[in-house]
C-alpha cells in the first residue's frame, strides 16, 4: 500500500471518516518545504468550515490522536497543518521493495486499460527540408507515444507527411526546367528542396511562375499520369531519406500515409460538410464557419479553393473523420507548431459537423493540438539550412571530441574506449544531448539552443543524466568486483537509522510514477526530463556524501547497494521514455 495510504487512513479514523474517502484525505496531502519539518503534512484549512473551528486548532486536535505505528513515528502540530514523520528504515523498505519488486519495472501502470491515443507527429513535408522544428515534432511525439504506451494506452503512431499540396507544382516546374536526372539520384531530398527554392525564387519576380505551378498542380491533382509518376519518384525518394534519420533515432511509426493517401477521402467528406448543410459558397470557393464555435473572430475554413483545388484543411477534415470511424480514439493528439489557428478550424467545423449530423459523440473534443516553442540558435557548420541529419552528426562529432578531451585529461574517470565503443557512445551522447534539450523546458517556451552547453556532463542536460546512469553501473562493477552480491530485492534490510541524503532520494524516487502520469495528462515530456534531472541531483548529493561500499558495514552496503540499484532501475526506465539511451560507461 502507498505510504500516503497508509497515512490518509489513520488521519480518517482520526478524524471519524468512512474508510472510503482516503483517496481524497491521500490528496490532500502534501510535502512539507523541509525534512526537518517531516516528510507529509496534512493542511486543515479545507476542514475549518465544516469543524467550525481555526486550522491550528484541528491540527493539533488531530496530532493528539494520531498514534505511531510500524510507518509513522509522529504526527506533529505546527501551524494549521498536521506533520508526519516517517519511520525511516521501514519506509525506506516500502519505497525500495516497490521499485526493485514490481516485475514490470519502476512506474509502469494501466490507465489506459488499450483505449486508442492516435499521435500526429513529425510529418516533414517533401521537397521542403526535414528541419530541427520537425525533431521537436519528431522527438516530442515519440516521447508522448512512449509514455502513453507505458500507461496501458494503445498508441498508434501516424507519420502524415506533407506529401501533397501547391508545392510540387514549383518543384515539378522545376523540375522539368531545370531537372537532372543524375543529381536527382545523387542528391535526393537536398536536390528537390533546392529545386522547389529556385522556382520559388524565380516565382517572386515573375509571377507567371506562380501561376504555372498551380496548373501543375492541378494536373497532379487531376492524376496527370506523367506527373504523377514523376510525384511518386519524389515521393520514394524523399521517405528513403526520412527513414533513414527514423532509424537512427529508433523511432517507427504505424503509419507513413501522408496528405496524399486521403485524397480518395476528400470527396465524400466534403458532399457530407454540404449535405449536413455547414457548407457554404464564398467568392467561389468553399467554407465552413467556425467563429461561433471558437469564440473568436477567425477565418473560415476553406474545403476547396475557388480554382477546384482541394486544401490542407480539408484533408485534415477526411484524415480525422477515418481516425474516428477506425480507432473511436480516446485522444488524437497534432504535435505540431505554430499551426494553432488551423487546428482550431479544423476540430470546429467538425464539432459544426457532428452536431448537423445529430451525433450524440461529441468526438471532435478529443482533437488536440500539442504545439510548441521556437528554438533558436541553431545553426551547424553547414550553413543555414539546418537539416537534422546534419545536426545528428554534428552532435555525434561534438561528443566524441569532448570523450576523447576528457579521456585525455582524466584518463582514471574516461579511461579510453576501443573505437567502436567510442562510436557507439557518442552517437548514444550526441542524440541524448539534442533529446534532452527538446524536453529540458516546457514544451510551449521558445528555447535557445546552444552546442556547447547541451553537451555539458554537468547541469540540466542529457550527458549529465547518461553519465549519472554510467557512474550508478561502475559501483555494481565495484561491488561485484569485491565479491558482493547483487542486492535482495524483495525485502531488503535496513540499518536502525537513515542519513538525510539517503532519506531525501528515496523521497525522490517515490516521485516517478506521479511524474509520468502527469507527463501523459499535461501531454509534457518535460515533466519526466524535470523528474530525472531531480533523481540524478539527489543521487549524486547522497553519492558525494555517503560511503556505498564499505568493508566495516555489511548491512549499510547492502542496503545502500539497494537503493543504488532503485535509482538506476528508475533512472534508466526514464531515459527509455525519452529515448535516451541509459550508457554503462561513458
Ligand atoms: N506537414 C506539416 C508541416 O510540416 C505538418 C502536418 C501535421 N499533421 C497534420 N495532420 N496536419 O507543417
Amino acid at each position: 500500500m502507498p505510504i500516503a495510504t497508509h497515512i490518509a487512513q489513520a488521519l480518517c479514523a482520526a478524524l471519524e471518516y468512512a474508510p472510503e474517502r482516503a483517496e481524497e484525505v491521500a490528496r490532500m496531502l502534501t510535502a512539507p518545504p523541509g525534512l526537518a519539518m517531516g516528510d507529509f503534512a496534512f493542511p486543515c484549512f479545507a476542514l475549518a468550515k465544516a469543524l467550525r473551528a481555526p486550522p491550528p486548532k484541528i491540527a493539533a486536535d488531530l496530532a493528539a490522536r494520531l498514534q505511531p505505528d510500524a510507518l509513522v513515528a509522529k504526527a506533529v502540530a505546527q501551524g494549521p497543518y498536521v506533520n508526519f514523520f516517517l519511520q525511516r528504515p521501514e519506509a525506506a523498505r516500502r519505497v525500495l521493495g516497490a521499485v526493485l519488486t514490481d516485475p514490470q519495472g519502476p512506474g509502469r501502470r494501466d490507465l489506459g486499460g488499450g483505449q486508442v491515443v492516435v499521435l500526429d507527429f513529425s510529418a516533414p513535408n517533401i521537397a521542403k527540408p526535414f528541419h530541427f522544428g520537425h525533431l521537436r515534432s519528431t522527438n516530442l511525439g515519440a516521447d508522448l507515444a512512449r509514455i502513453f504506451a507505458f500507461l496501458g494506452y494503445r498508441v498508434v503512431r501516424r507519420n502524415y507527411i506533407g506529401d501533397w499540396g501547391t508545392q510540387f507544382g514549383f518543384v515539378i516546374y522545376a523540375w522539368q526546367k531545370w531537372g537532372e536526372i543524375a543529381l536527382l539520384r545523387e542528391r535526393a531530398i537536398d536536390y528537390l528542396v533546392e529545386l522547389y527554392v529556385r522556382a520559388y525564387r524565380e516565382s517572386e519576380t515573375d509571377p507567371g511562375v506562380r501561376e504555372q505551378a498551380r496548373l501543375l498542380f492541378l494536373r497532379l491533382e487531376q492524376g496527370d499520369p506523367e506527373i504523377t509518376s514523376l510525384w511518386q519518384q519524389f515521393r520514394e525518394l524523399s521517405l528513403a531519406g526520412f527513414m533513414k534519420t527514423y532509424q537512427r533515432l529508433g523511432i517507427s511509426f504505424d503509419s507513413y500515409a501522408g496528405e496524399a493517401a486521403v485524397n480518395p477521402l476528400v470527396e465524400a467528406t466534403i458532399e457530407r460538410f454540404l449535405r449536413a448543410g455547414v457548407a457554404e459558397q464564398s467568392q467561389g470557393a468553399l467554407v465552413v464557419q467556425v467563429s461561433a464555435v471558437i469564440g473568436r473572430e477567425i477565418a473560415p475554413l476553406m474545403l476547396r479553393k475557388s480554382d477546384g483545388a482541394s486544401t490542407y484543411a480539408a484533408r485534415d477534415c477526411a484524415e480525422a473523420l477515418d481516425r474516428w470511424q477506425r480507432y473511436g480514439f480516446a485522444a488524437n493528439i497534432y504535435v505540431v507548431s505554430r499551426q494553432e489557428d488551423h487546428f482550431a478550424q479544423v476540430f470546429a467545423a467538425l464539432t459544426r459537423l457532428a452536431e448537423a449530423e445529430g451525433w450524440e459523440h461529441r468526438w471532435p473534443a478529443r482533437c488536440e493540438n500539442v504545439s510548441f516553442g521556437y528554438v533558436r540558435g541553431m545553426s551547424t557548420r553547414k550553413g543555414e539550412a539546418v537539416w537534422l541529419e546534419a545536426v545528428l552528426d554534428e552532435a555525434r562529432d561534438r561528443a566524441r571530441r569532448i570523450r576523447e578531451e576528457k579521456s585525455a585529461a582524466n584518463p582514471r574517470a574516461f579511461p579510453a574506449l576501443a573505437n567502436g565503443e567510442l562510436d557507439a557512445v557518442s552517437e548514444a551522447v550526441g542524440q541524448a544531448a539534442l533529446l534532452y534539450f527538446d524536453v529540458s523546458a516546457r514544451r510551449l517556451s521558445d528555447v535557445t539552443f546552444d552546442w556547447d552547453t547541451v553537451l555539458q556532463f554537468e547541469g540540466n542536460t542529457g550527458p549529465y543524466l547518461q553519465y549519472s546512469h554510467a557512474r550508478m553501473c561502475g559501483i555494481f562493477r565495484r561491488a561485484a568486483a569485491q565479491g558482493l552480491a547483487a542486492p535482495d530485492a524483495t525485502a531488503p534490510e535496513m540499518p536502525a537509522s537513515l542519513a538525510d541524503e539517503e532519506w531525501s532520494l528515496l523521497l525522490v524516487l517515490r516521485g516517478f510514477g506521479p511524474a509520468v502520469e502527469r507527463a501523459a495528462t499535461l501531454r509534457e515530456p518535460h515533466e519526466v526530463a524535470r523528474y530525472l534531472h531531480e533523481l540524478a541531483s539527489a543521487y549524486n548529493v547522497f553519492y558525494n556524501n555517503c560511503t556505498v561500499i564499505d568493508p566495516a558495514d555489511p548491512l549499510t552496503t547492502r542496503a545502500r547497494l539497494a537503493l543504488v540499484a532503485a535509482c538506476r532501475a528508475v533512472l534508466a526506465t526514464g531515459l527509455g521514455l525519452l529515448g535516451i539511451q541509459p550508457l554503462e560507461t561513458m
